[in-house]
């Protein structure tokens, strides 16, 4: 007879996207993701109106992955959800949902923890195979920046991370600086093809072991910014591409400088990237050029699974649910949560 097919509901409500997918025996068949025009004005998220916006989104975006996998609900294997790390109030609108769905389908729920998930999104089934343990990651986002030495599924060290700002925010915050809106990495990205990036010199932080430091960064271009517009109040505008450019490839050269050395040290040539600066694409061609130098075997996500995505979520929890890890209804979200 053949094995019950699994498929598992991802719910993912951590920051200020709703993303709800549904996976089957690893392989996506659904993945929704609701993004927050709302916080584009403030130049970032605010709290309060990302989790207004998770309630009003969360119910449709549900709707709408169960109804493009072409699945009825009954079909539905487990309840996978983000418990953290991420902001209170938005976790707490997909954690109340999960709880209440999956009650209500009498299947189990399994929670996940988002760095991890957007480590995991390398296993969700795909034209390349996954990447073999052990691992190093390089998990890149708007909250996090950490260099992560992958054993197996969910036995995962952090071995650096930045001390201050994520690299994210080093770009969202730079944006902001240029008059880019919410979230500005992927503008900085755009503008900076077209950019020279040796045209301006932007320090590297320089911090001990494999660990990083990008809010030094980010003042250093408040200042330049603030001399240059004095003297000349159009300098943005004419200087924007090579202003990414130079920004961008510092952000970049620091994340390598530490990868290397971290996968040096550790003996590790399967390298890979995740979290929405993962689709960077200086960030991805770097990983191809530097890795071949280095003699790596790399992988980089697909660009749906690098930003917050329900998929990621339904992965990680497909292998917690394999390995029986399941929770309780008194299961409470957590802003801070360790791996
Ligand atoms: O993983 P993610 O969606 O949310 C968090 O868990 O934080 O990451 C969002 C971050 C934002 O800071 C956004 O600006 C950045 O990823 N990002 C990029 C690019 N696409 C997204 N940064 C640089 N270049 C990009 N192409
Ligand atoms: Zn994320």
């Amino acid at each position: 007879m053949a094995a019950k097919d699994v498929i598992i509901l991802g719910i993912e409500s951590s920051c200020d996207d709703t993303s709800a997918a549904i996976l089957k025996n690893g392989e996506i068949l659904s993945n929704i993701v609701a993004g927050q025009r709302v916080h584009e004005q403030y130049g970032g998220v605010v709290p309060e109106l990302a989790s207004r916006a998770h309630q009003q989104n969360i119910v449709p975006v549900i709707a709408a992955a169960i109804k493009e996998a072409n699945i009825q609900k009954s079909a539905i294997s487990g309840v996978a959800f983000t418990r953290g790390p991420g902001l209170l109030g938005s976790l707490l609108v997909g954690v109340s949902f999960a709880k209440s769905f999956a009650l209500a389908l009498d299947v189990p729920l399994v929670e996940v923890n988002h760095m991890q998930a957007h480590i995991l999104a390398h296993f969700i089934k795909g034209e390349k195979s996954p990447p073999t343990f052990p691992f190093i990651c390089l998990t890149v986002s708007g909250g996090h920046t950490q260099i992560v030495l992958v054993k197996d599924y969910f036995e995962m060290e952090i071995i650096g991370q930045t001390r201050d700002d994520a690299a994210g925010e080093a770009f969202d915050k730079a944006a902001k600086l240029l008059g880019l809106p919410y979230p500005g990495g992927p503008l900085v990205d755009k503008y900076a093809k077209e950019g020279d990036p040796t045209r301006f010199d932007f320090p590297i932080a320089n911090v001990p072991d494999y660990d990083f430091s990008f809010s030094g960064l980010k003042t250093s271009m408040l200042y330049f910014l603030q001399k240059e517009t004095a003297g000349d109040p159009q300098f943005i505008e004419k200087n924007l591409k090579d202003i990414c450019a130079s920004y961008q490839s510092v952000i970049i050269r620091t994340l390598f400088k530490k990868l290397v050395k971290a996968c040096k040290a550790n003996n590790i040539t399967t390298v890979t990237i995740a979290g929405g600066v993962s689709a960077n694409s200086l960030l991805r061609s770097e990983l191809e050029r530097i890795g071949a130098l280095e003699n790596w075997s790399t992988f980089i996500p697909p660009f749906e699974y690098c930003t917050d995505n329900g998929a990621m979520i339904a992965i990680a929890g497909y292998h917690h649910y394999l390995q029986g890890n399941f929770v309780g209804q008194d299961i409470v979200p957590k802003a801070r949560l360790a791996f």
